[in-house]
């Protein structure tokens, strides 16, 4: 950290003060994700883990894509907090953690907010 200053500060003093403000962002970027994995990225893991179920509406998946708000009205009337819940526990026929077994409960989270935001 120290050092990575240093090199900021000469790289001030030679070049462009705008040089600092974009090492400044990027620290507030990473702090942003501490909730989830370092580069987690909810829409990929969707399209890996959930899409083969939740794009057809496969055993009565509520379907993810825009227009399908009414799929998810009534699931969310119980909250989102006992929806992810459902999701890491399983339910009907969806298995655990709709099969992304290395994902965290937050991680869950991140990927229903996706499809939710996706099917308004
Ligand atoms: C094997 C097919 C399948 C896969 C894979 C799958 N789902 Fe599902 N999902 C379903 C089915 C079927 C339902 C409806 C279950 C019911 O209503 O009994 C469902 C329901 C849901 C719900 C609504 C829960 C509620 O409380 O109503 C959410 C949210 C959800 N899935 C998220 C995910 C996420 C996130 C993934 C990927 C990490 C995923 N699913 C992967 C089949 C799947």
């Amino acid at each position: 950290m120290k050092t990575l200053r240093i090199v900021l500060l000469a790289a001030f003093a030679v070049v462009w003060s705008g040089l600092i403000a974009a090492g400044a962002d990027t620290g507030a970027g990473s702090l942003q994700l501490a909730q989830v994995s370092e580069g987690f990225d909810p829409e990929s893991r969707y399209a890996a883990a959930c899409f083969a179920c939740h794009s057809t509406g496969a055993a009565g998946a509520p379907r993810v894509a825009p227009g399908n708000a009414l799929e998810w009205a009534p699931r969310l009337e119980k909250g989102l907090d006992a929806v992810v819940e459902n999701t890491v526990n399983g339910m009907g026929t969806m298995p655990p953690k709709g099969l992304c077994f290395d994902c965290t409960p937050e991680e869950l989270r991140a990927i229903v907010e996706f499809m939710i935001a996706s099917s308004q």
